[in-house]
């Protein structure tokens, strides 16, 4: 007999992404070869000057645990940042160093949300969102963000949306699994609907420097009305191909980021003191002006990708403006058989893809957009030629159903 789990976790599901990912590992380590367009993650390396500030780190045993914010050189670092690139004005201490943007966003939801409060998450949008949400003892309520609007939320849509119960909303700009980045104008209409209210806005940047169409990045932190109310959460995950180190970050007014303080020390006393040293180079300028090079990269294979997705037959993807996935429609297919095998879902699809073609996508539906599989353009560009050619092959086989087969 177990003494039982905790009501909790039992509506709680894993990250898909990390479910495939880890499929996928699982099968390239017993020698197949698997295009795996599955993951979350730059496929460039953490700057060579970061990595050896990192080995500094240990050899000059800064091994020990730091300030539960974080260590005050970064979070100097960080607020130069904040100046420089986003025209915000954050002193150091309204500045929570947490171990990836990931935490930063959880700490502030057990900051802010109490039991039965609703917390406002994008759909499609990151399958971690409702999950926090959940675990903070919140109710998570989707606000949608449709095709037809490329991905955007109505502003009066949200208006409707936010009542009593209302605590927080977590928006995402540039967006996975959409990869939607707001234009300045568009960040304003939103934000000028949340200024109205009187809620947090958790606001996840973490793709802000991954974007392709030439627009300004700006915060809800920059809207009239809403510096006051914005966790601006960001990290080195991304920007600086940092994801193992594990550092994000927020910036927000002194009473919210003491609160996430506390909830960070009794839950993990301080994030990694080695990879804060690290980080604080790489926010410093530490990657030798990597960045617009990954960019580049990133739009090249964009183009490609978004170029063969829409040359299938029954599939339609619009273009991407920021992060690194593409999230493509291919409903026309699910409801077909293939080798006696019926694709019911997006969920089957990426299996049977997995399965058959060794081709390693993410599911739409964990994300709220059923009937979509996302691929992620973060790997080398024969790679993804090969995923596409894959795919295209593997639909190919697929009978599609009657109902949309015009489509
Ligand atoms: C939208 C979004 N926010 C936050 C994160 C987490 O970033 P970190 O690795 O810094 O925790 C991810 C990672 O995939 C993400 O896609």
């Amino acid at each position: 007999m177990s003494p039982g789990f905790a009501k909790r976790t039992k509506s709680l599901t894993e990250s898909k992404t990390f479910v495939i990912t880890a499929a996928a590992a699982r099968m390239i380590r017993h020698g197949i070869d698997v295009v795996n367009l599955s993951a979350g993650e730059p496929d460039f390396n953490t700057p060579d000057e970061v990595k050896e500030a990192g080995c500094a780190a240990i050899r000059n045993n800064f091994t020990r645990y730091t300030a539960s914010h974080g260590i005050p050189e970064l979070r100097e670092q960080i607020s130069g940042k904040l100046k420089r690139d986003n025209e915000l004005s954050y002193h150091p201490d309204q500045i929570v160093v947490t171990s990836g943007a990931k935490h930063a966003l959880a700490g502030s939801l057990l900051a802010v949300v109490d039991e039965g409060d609703e917390v406002l998450y994008p759909k499609p949008g990151w399958l971690s969102y409702p999950e926090m949400a959940r675990i903070a003892g919140g109710v998570p309520k989707p606000y949608p963000c449709r095709l037809e609007n490329r991905f955007r939320p109505d502003p009066d849509e949200l208006r409707r949306l936010i009542n009593r119960r209302t605590k927080a909303i977590i928006t995402n700009s540039p967006g996975n699994p959409t990869g939607a980045a707001f234009t300045p104008s568009e960040t304003r209409a939103i934000g000028s609907v949340l200024a109205e209210r009187d809620i947090w806005v958790l606001s996840d940047e973490i793709y802000e420097k991954l974007r392709f169409d030439g627009e300004q990045h700006l915060s809800f932190a920059n809207v009239a009305g809403l510096f006051e109310k914005t966790v601006l959460v960001n990290g080195v995950s991304k920007a600086f191909r940092m994801t193992g180190w594990r550092i994000g970050y927020l910036a927000a007014v002194t009473p919210l980021a003491k609160a996430v303080t506390k909830v960070q020390s009794q839950m993990t006393s301080s994030p990694c003191s080695i990879s804060q040293q690290a980080a604080a180079v790489a926010i410093g300028g530490g990657d030798g002006g990597a960045l617009p090079e990954m960019v580049a990269a990133f739009v090249k294979r964009r183009d490609i990708v978004v170029r063969e997705l829409n040359a299938i037959e029954g599939v339609s993807c619009p273009v991407p403006e920021g992060a690194f996935y593409a999230l493509a429609d291919v409903s026309a297919y699910l409801g077909g058989t293939v080798d006696g095998r019926t694709i019911g879902d997006d969920i089957e699809l990426c299996q049977w893809l997995l399965d058959e073609m060794h081709l390693a996508l993410v599911p739409g539906k964990p994300f709220g957009a059923d009937g979509f599989i996302r691929i992620s353009f973060a790997a080398a560009d024969d790679r993804i030629r090969e995923g596409m050619r894959r795919l295209r092959e593997g639909l190919a086989r697929i009978k599609r159903p009657v109902r949309s087969a015009k489509k």
